[in-house]
């Protein structure tokens, strides 16, 4: 196994910024786990399958696949062979992404190929179970977190540059029932790991949280 960096925390704390950046600068692969759910959500979507269906969404997975490759260093997700990876980040996706990956057959569908990854390289990967469950020996394990209010303004930021109708108040809401779902789910929630470095990063800019890991980084290889 390479070293790996496990990254977990809740929608907005900055978990896929910090984490490629500090690919970047480690010459790590980073693997988005969110990007493969999102891939399935898609799946779901387009056929036509609300996130309440269990037993469709059980039959929906298996005929397809998931699969990751790296383009210019890049993730990109592939659904069937299919390059979906420009279709991933929108709110609706994320939010069925959240809703259907309280099944037990999703998550299974994509465990091999999160630790596959992982074995293969030194890699950093985010997500919401990679240090409690995918990664339980990661070297060394973060939990990214911010509050509400934090998060709910910094994507508040980042959508009104795109588009002046961006509401506070929805994204806020959007969070908090984001958070509820992914804490309260019965298989793998989003908690800490009890070895994980806990980074509450409200009032840390961007460039101290990729230096704080960094540093954590440094001291566990120092250490090992
Ligand atoms: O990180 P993200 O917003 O792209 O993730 C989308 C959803 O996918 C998230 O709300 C819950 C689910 N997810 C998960 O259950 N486990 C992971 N390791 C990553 C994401």
């Amino acid at each position: 196994m390479g070293f790996n960096i496990a990254i977990d925390g809740p929608a907005g704390a900055g978990k896929s910024t910090i984490a490629k950046a500090v690919a970047a600068k480690l010459g790590f692969i980073y693997v988005d786990t969110g990007a493969m759910y999102r891939a399935l959500a898609v799946h779901f979507i387009r056929n036509g399958i609300t996130a309440g269906e269990a037993d469709k969404i059980a039959e929906a997975l298996s005929g397809v696949s998931v699969s990751i490759v790296y383009e210019d260093g890049q993730q990109q997700v592939l659904l069937d062979g299919e390059n979906v990876t420009g279709l991933l980040r929108t709110e609706d996706v994320g939010n069925m992404a959240s809703a259907t990956s309280i099944y037990g057959p999703v998550r299974e569908k994509l465990l091999d190929l999160q630790r596959e990854l992982a074995a293969s390289a030194d890699v950093i990967m985010d997500g919401r179970d990679i240090g409690t469950h995918v990664l339980p020996d990661a070297q060394l394990k973060i939990y990214l977190t911010a509050t509400v209010k934090a998060r709910a303004l910094r994507r508040f930021k980042e959508l009104s540059e795109k588009d002046s109708a961006a509401d506070y108040e929805a994204i806020e809401k959007d969070i908090i029932n984001r958070d509820h779902q992914d804490m309260n789910r019965a298989i793998a929630p989003l908690r800490q790991a009890e070895d994980a470095v806990y980074l509450d990063t409200s009032e840390m800019d961007i460039d101290q949280v990729i230096a704080e890991i960094l540093r954590l980084y440094e001291s566990r290889r120092a250490g090992a």
